[in-house]
């Protein structure tokens, strides 16, 4: 596992996405990704899936220092005393003392976000958050954040694999020292229909999800979230760091289409404004 750092805090690059994991294949699949060497989860309220997320970090006998644990403040909980208590739920579900990392989950104009965000920096001087962050903020959102409220964000979480662009965003947080979290990195399963990932994977003897965890986690600022069930796949993702793929190999993948967005729900912001 390797770590990228932000705002003073250090992360592992790759860490395990839980949603749609629920129940007891949730806390089976943390359990085995923490015996396998995971460090880093993402959870989120509206998964349902936080109680079992605890109750395997509380099984795994890993400490819970060694480990980064987000979750997300679902977008319909972005007032003020919500903020507070749904946080205080998810601390209780995860049975823990802190998050290591608290993003609002989507964008929503309903609520002033200096108001959230505030909620958020008082549950932070309380200790039981240590980083702020965001998740499907736009380049503009994401500005207003840092240069107009002045909040220092950890990571910006949105979907980022070899088949859609975030070029603004990193610009950006490679100006302010932000992390950019790739979500479903593996585009949710259509990398392994993609003829450049299969080849370039035969071509280092990996395979395409490692190959696309290996292009975004290279860019500097980048640190991805896979989401696995399998031992096998669990495993693979984080078998990542006995190669590097050459200039021309990450060129290729760069040059791929990069406008395909799967995650789009009615609620999502404006993405050029
Ligand atoms: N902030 C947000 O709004 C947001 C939105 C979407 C996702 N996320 C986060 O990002 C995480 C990951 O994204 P995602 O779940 O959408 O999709 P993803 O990680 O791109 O893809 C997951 C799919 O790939 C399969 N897979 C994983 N590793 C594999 C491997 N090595 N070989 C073959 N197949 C493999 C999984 O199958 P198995 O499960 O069968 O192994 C699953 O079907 C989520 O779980 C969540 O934590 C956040």
């Amino acid at each position: 596992m390797q770590y990228k750092t932000a705002q003073g805090s250090e992360v592992p690059d790759i860490g395990l996405g839980t949603y749609t994991l629920i129940g007891k294949e949730c806390k089976n699949t943390v359990l085995k990704a923490l015996e396998l060497g995971y460090r880093h989860i993402d959870t989120a309220q509206i998964y349902q899936n936080e109680k079992e997320v605890g109750e395997a970090i509380n099984l795994s006998g890993v400490h819970r220092d060694e480990i980064f644990l987000t979750t997300k403040v679902w977008y319909t909980n972005l007032e003020h005393d919500d903020v507070l208590q749904s946080v205080e739920e998810s601390l209780r579900l995860l049975k823990t003392s802190y998050i290591d990392l608290l993003l609002i989950h989507w964008p929503n104009k309903q609520y002033p976000l200096g108001i959230t965000l505030e909620a958020m920096l008082s549950l932070k001087d309380q200790g039981k958050i240590l980083n702020i962050g965001v998740s499907n903020f736009t380049p503009k959102m994401t500005r207003y954040v840092i240069e107009d409220l002045r909040i220092p964000i950890f990571t910006n979480q949105v979907e980022y694999h070899p088949f859609l662009g975030q070029f603004d965003l990193l610009d950006l947080s490679y100006e302010n020292n932000f992390l950019l979290t790739a979500y479903s990195p593996l585009a949710k399963g259509d990398i392994f229909r993609d003829a450049t990932l299969k080849r370039i994977a035969d071509e280092y003897g990996k395979t395409p999800a490692q190959i696309a965890l290996r292009w975004l986690i290279e860019q500097e600022n980048v640190i991805a979230i896979p989401k696995a069930t399998s031992a096998d796949h669990l495993r693979e993702n984080i078998d990542l760091y006995n190669f590097e793929l050459s200039d021309s190999h990450f060129e290729e993948i760069d040059q791929l289409d990069k406008t395909r967005r799967i995650s789009n729900p009615s609620f999502a912001p404006d993405w050029d404004s």
